[in-house]
């Protein structure tokens, strides 16, 4: 028999057991940075060796961390049904925990890419991505990362993956960027969706989901049990 699909939608939520920290909210990234600054063309512009730094701290510690029990439940998942990660995050926690399905809607912190043509994308090996590395064609490289002004070049597949949900699963989003946010707009009707988040958001789009409000290791294992016990 085919296994049903779940969509799972990620966020920094479900990295910060981990030890990554979330972006908004009481110690999140963008307190201490301004976004403008570092995730957008114009802060490249405008000081490219900041953008660099900034994502070197950030590849460093992603590099680091070790997935933990809400990555690991995920990919566990596997096992029962047909299961797509779409994260937000940048990190690979879903790919150490051993999920083999995985959308990056905003790029990864272990590719580079180059500043003239965004086809050109390379390996980042270790920490840095330093001034002076360049592509093919000769331009700086830049981290492959989705910056804001920026379009998604991954939504269209997201989307069109969403929109044959059986269960749709939302762990530690704000829901607060777009058009990520917007993904719930495509699950079709008759497919169960659950938040799970310590602080469920309270876009207008997501009344009527059941919630589960709680951290990724604790939620995600009620999710399971919850999956298991539908047969
Ligand atoms: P946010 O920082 O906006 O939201 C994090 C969410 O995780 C919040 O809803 C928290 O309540 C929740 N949370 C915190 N601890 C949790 C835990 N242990 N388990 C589960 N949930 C927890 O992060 P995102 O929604 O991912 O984009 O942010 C979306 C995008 O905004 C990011 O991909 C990034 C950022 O700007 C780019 O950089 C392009």
């Amino acid at each position: 028999m085919q296994k049903q699909k779940i969509i799972v939608l990620t966020g920094a939520g479900i990295s910060a057991e981990s030890g990554i920290p979330t972006f908004r909210g009481g110690d999140g990234l963008w307190e201490g940075h301004d976004i403008m600054d570092v995730a957008s063309p114009i802060g490249w512009k405008k000081d490219r060796n900041l953008v660099l730094n900034f994502y070197n701290e950030r590849r460093k510690v992603a590099n680091n961390a070790k997935p933990n029990k809400g990555h690991i439940i995920l990919a566990e998942l596997e096992n029962y049904y047909d299961v797509t990660i779409i994260t937000q995050n940048v990190d690979s926690l879903h790919e150490k925990a051993g999920s083999t399905n995985v959308i990056h809607l905003h790029g990864k912190l272990s590719e580079s890419r180059s500043s003239l043509d965004e086809s050109l994308i390379y390996p980042i090996v270790g920490d840095i991505l330093a001034e002076g590395e360049k592509c093919e064609k000769g331009s700086q490289l830049r981290p492959n990362i989705v910056w804001f002004g920026e379009d998604v070049p991954l939504m269209q597949e997201a989307a069109e993956i969403t929109s044959e949900a059986d269960f749709f699963i939302i762990v530690g989003t704000s829901l607060q960027v777009y058009p990520a946010a917007n993904l719930i707009d495509y699950v079709p009707k008759g497919c169960e969706s659950i938040i799970i988040d310590p602080s469920i958001p309270t876009n207008s789009n997501i009344s009527g989901i059941k919630t589960i409000q709680e951290k990724g290791s604790v939620g995600l294992p009620i999710l399971m049990d919850y999956l298991m016990k539908l047969g």
